[in-house]
Parts: C-alpha cells; structure tokens; sequence
C-alpha cells in the first residue's frame, strides 16, 4: 500500500531497515538454542518433557518422540521409524521461558545413532550433557562430547537419577576432570546422597532448595528456598555434609568462571532427577544465564589461526545453513524436508532467498514448521531458530540461503564412519538408477559413498557412522530410485584421512584399503585400532589423520 505522506517522512527505507535490525538483534538476544548429549537411558526424553513443562511449549519442529507407547509418537516417518518406536530424524522442539525463547534440537536418542546425531550439533550454540548419576560417563556421551569440544560449544553437565542410588558426587566430578579434561565447576550440590534427594545447596548464594515430592512428578515440582540456618534444622547432617563438601570445592578453584564455561575450559554442573522434575528449573535458568545467545557466524577465508575472514552479524539480512534433510516423511508426497537453523535476520514464510550453492532463488511459500502430525505454518523466524523447508530438493546439507547480501557459510564436517558396506544394484538393469540414487544419497549425507579402481563403480562402499543409515540407504534406494541394493558388510571399523603420496604404500599393507570419496579425500580403511597404531609406529611417514569424533 501507498505510504501516506505522514508516514515516510517518519518511516524511510533505512529508519524501517534499522527497526527491523534492533527487533532482530533483540529476538536473538533472547534465544538458547542448545541439544542435549547423552546415551541411551540416561533420561534425555524424560528431561526434555520435564522442560516442555516448567515452560510453555510454542511449538514442535518435527519429530518429537520417545520410546514406543510412552507418549504419542508424533512422527510417522518410515514403516521402520514405527517398528522401532524411536526416531530416525530430528528437529526442534521451542519454548517460552520467562522473557526468554528456547530451542532445544534433538538428537537422535537410538543407541544406532548416525551422523545426523552429530550434525545436530552444529546448529547449536551451547550442549546439556546428561550423566546418570549411577553410571557416570559412557560410550555415547564421550563420543558426543568429543564433537563438542572440537567446535568449542559450551557444555552444562547435569547429573541426573539422583533420586536412585548412584555413585559419589565427587567421585563423579574427578571421573568428568580425568576422562575428558574438563573442570566441573557444581553450581548446586546435593544435600542427601545419590538415592536421598532432599534438594541442593545453591553454592551462589549458600541458600537451600528443598525439593517436595508430587505424584509421578507430573506437575512442576514445588521448590522451597531457605537460608543455611533453616536447612540445618532440618537435614541436619545431609545439609552439615553438603556445606563441608562445597568448601572443599571452593578451595579447589571449582567455581563458576564464564568466560572459561565459554571456551570450553570448564562445565556448570547440577544436580537432578528428571523424573520427578527437580533441578529443572535450575537448569533453565543455567541456560538463560550463562548459555550463549546466537552469535554472528563466520564464513568465507580463514586466516592463518583458522578464523574466518567474514563475519555475518545477526542483525545482517536472513541467512540460514541447512544441517539435516529428511526425505520421504510423507509417503504420499514424496517430499524432501531440510531443516535449516537462521544464523541471521528474520525468516519470513514466503520470503524468496537465494540458495548460495547454486545462486539460484529458492522460494520458501511451502516452508513450514512440522509441528508432529500436522504441518502448522510458520509465519517468521529469528537467529538461534530452526525452520523446516518443505519440497527442499535443491537444498542439501551444509547449504546456505540468504537474502540480500551473499553469504555462504562452511560445510559441516563428516565424521568417521565405523561401519562399512560394499552395495550393488539387485537388478544389473537398473545401473541407471543405482548410479543417480547412490549420488543422491552421498550428496545428502544419507551415507558416505567411496570409490576404487579396484571395486569399480558398479560396487561402492558405504561408510556410515551408525549401521541404520545402511537400512535407510536401502529403504531409499527401493522406494524413491526403483533400485534396490544388495549390501555386503566389510569388517573395517576404522578411518582415517590420507593422500596421494601415502596411498600407495598404504594400500600394499595386509588388511588396508584406500577409497576416494566424491570430493577427492582419500580414506583408509582398517579392521581395527590396533593395526592403524601398528601402521602408525611402522611408518611415521605416512599420513594417516583422524577425523571428527569416533575415530
Ligand atoms: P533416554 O531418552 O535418554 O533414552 O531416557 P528416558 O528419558 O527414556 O529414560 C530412561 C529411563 O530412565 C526411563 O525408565 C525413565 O523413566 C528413567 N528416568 C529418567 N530420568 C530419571 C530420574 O531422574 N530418576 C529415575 N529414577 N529414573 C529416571 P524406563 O523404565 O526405561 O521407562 P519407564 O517405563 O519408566 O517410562
């Protein structure tokens, strides 16, 4: 509509351009975007329903799911998702807390987890590593936290069940500083043992929080907060215990420091038990306090230290990179969805952005928000959120859109594959096809695709991270590309990154195998650990690098 005279004299084009910045430097200040980390069982599903309830859920991104009839499974991808009660892809789920938006992006929660897993982990901006208090550190979370660590997010431990008998705090502290060099730096401390949860000591202010019980912990979990003389009439020695325990770590130098917590130096820990929702809200004020809002993402050159040269604030126009894309979630259109975070501006359905891969325009009049069974519409989006484009088949991960100024942030990093299959077309017809679905499904990161001369084209190997992103390649492969494949599993377990100079040799080693994936990286293949360290000793010379996480 025509602007009245009146209005652009007070409403120009650049005081409208400066509004719109301020409004979106304010929505991202508000934002924690943030997944949590954590193996099979350690509560991820129960502490992410105990979070949706402290805070008023806004809406749900895609799959939100648990196990099989715990709640309802909001997502009806493939027949094989449904089998197995759990969730093969992942989103976000967003909430209001107080003044402030969250974000939490799943992470798969399956034990057969894949690369999405670790994906995930780029479009956050801080990570909740969730312990059982019974089982400390395991397999998963370590692999995890590995991936954290090298892309410098910040991670708030929770040490959940302390409602169950589990080990000691300490020692669960001094098991966090040996095994992965990180500090822990309590911000409560428990007052009664693993197995006696009264409530914590909050070490900030010396004051007490005492949990009350409710039924099935199925509402907010009553907290009472009192001063050390209050606490001490009535825990008596647990409370006696705690405050000597929180001494010790003080004269430990176990104290919150932010700018350490940052740079990935030390970890903020609570105490909790999600099941009966306390510690909770502790943790959300952790994540509002001392979390990261979204930050200005860099991109293009790095200089010597491996900074980027240029930096995309988050007032600057729309951008968004695209870190997952799940194909097939509705079997009667054949769509592909890519779930993009916004690095910057507002995200407006409709909008047309440009996609930085191609430079082409990618209109986003389809772009919805998943929110479980019905495709709500999401009308805008600011920095820190996640956004699911519909009908995305030019979008594949690692990509950017932007609007105005051309911005093309990094690609995601792959991981190393542990798990290795040689596929071939069924049907020797139908080479077309296989060959078109085997570039489709490496180009999305279904799985990695390796070539050799010597296994030739018709037989490449499949490298995964976790042995399901085999049975999706297949599931696909049959379903979109009419060409099913046969898989052979290889015993190789291992990776790593090598070059032109080093395959030769490598490959007249027993037991080696070099392949080139499709943008050129040489990879070696070995049965185990031990013969790459055998390698390793025998043959300084050779490059042998690892890759990202597992490997
Ligand atoms: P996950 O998503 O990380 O795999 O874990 P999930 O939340 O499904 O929790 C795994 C099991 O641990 C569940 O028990 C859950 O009830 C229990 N749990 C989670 N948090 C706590 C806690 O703070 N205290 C205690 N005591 N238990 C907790 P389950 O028997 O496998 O399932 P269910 O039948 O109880 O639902």
């Amino acid at each position: 509509p025509a602007a009245t005279p009146a209005e652009s004299t007070t409403d120009s084009p650049s005081a409208a351009d400066g509004r719109r910045a301020s409004e979106v430097t304010r929505e991202a200040a508000r934002r924690r975007t943030f997944a949590v980390i954590s193996h099979p069982d350690a509560g991820k599903s129960t502490l992410t329903e105990a979070l949706a309830l402290h805070a008023q859920v806004i809406t749900e991104a895609g799959a939100v799911h648990g196990k099989a009839g715990r709640r309802s499974t909001v997502s009806d991808w493939m027949e094989m998702e449904k089998a197995r009660g759990i969730s093969i892809t992942s989103a976000a789920l967003q909430f209001a807390y107080g003044e402030h938006v969250i974000n939490l992006v799943d992470t798969p929660g399956h034990s057969d987890f894949s690369e999405d897993t670790y994906r995930v982990l780029s479009a956050v901006d801080a990570a909740v590593m969730l312990i059982d208090a019974a089982k400390g550190l395991e397999p998963q979370t370590l692999k995890l936290f590995r991936v954290c660590k090298a892309r410098g997010i910040p991670v708030i431990t929770v040490i959940n069940k302390w409602d169950r008998p589990g080990l000691d705090a300490l020692t669960l502290l001094e098991e966090i500083e040996n095994q992965i060099e990180l500090q822990p730096t309590p911000l409560t401390w428990p007052v009664g043992i693993a197995g006696d949860f009264r409530g914590v000591l909050e070490r900030r202010t010396g004051e007490y929080i005492a949990y009350t019980r409710t039924a099935g912990g199925a509402t907010r979990a009553p907290e009472e907060r009192m001063g050390a003389d209050a606490a001490a009439a009535r825990e008596g020695e647990a409370w006696t215990a705690a405050v000597e325990e929180a001494e010790l770590l003080s004269s430990d130098g176990s104290d919150h420091d932010q700018e350490l917590f940052l740079s990935g130096f030390t970890t903020p820990v609570l105490f909790a038990s999600a099941i009966s929702n306390f510690g909770v809200a502790a943790l959300l004020e952790t994540l509002v306090e001392l979390a990261p809002s979204p930050p200005a993402f860099g991109w293009g050159e790095e200089d010597e230290t491996g900074r980027h040269l240029q930096v995309r604030e988050v007032a600057a126009p729309f951008s968004a990179f695209v870190f997952k894309v799940q194909a097939g979630m509705d079997t009667n259109h054949r769509d592909r969805v890519a779930f993009a975070r916004v690095c910057s501006g507002v995200f407006e359905r409709g909008m047309v952005a440009t996609h930085a891969q191609t430079g082409r325009p990618f209109a986003t009049k389809y772009a919805q928000a998943l929110f479980g069974r019905e495709r709500a519409v999401l009308d805008q989006a600011y920095p820190g959120d996640i956004i699911g484009l519909v009908n995305a088949n030019a979008l594949t991960v690692g990509d950017t859109i932007f609007l105005d100024e051309p911005v093309s942030f990094p690609p995601i990093a792959t991981f190393a594959p542990e798990h290795f299959a040689v596929a071939s077309s069924k049907d020797a017809g139908r080479f077309k096809q296989f060959r078109r679905g085997m570039e489709q499904l490496d180009s999305e990161g279904v799985v990695q695709v390796l070539r050799s001369d010597l296994r030739g084209n018709q037989m490449p190997v499949l490298a995964a991270v976790g042995p399901m992103q085999f049975e999706v390649a297949e599931a696909r492969m049959e379903s979109e590309f009419g060409a099913p494949i046969r898989l052979e599993r290889l015993s190789y377990t291992q990776a790593r990154r090598t070059d032109a100079a080093s395959a030769p040799a490598l490959e007249a080693i027993r037991g080696l195998e070099v392949l080139s994936r499709a943008d050129g990286t040489l990879m070696v293949l070995a049965p185990d650990a031990w013969r790459i360290s055998v390698v390793e000793r025998d043959h300084p010379d050779l490059v042998l690098e690892t890759l990202l996480a597992g490997g």
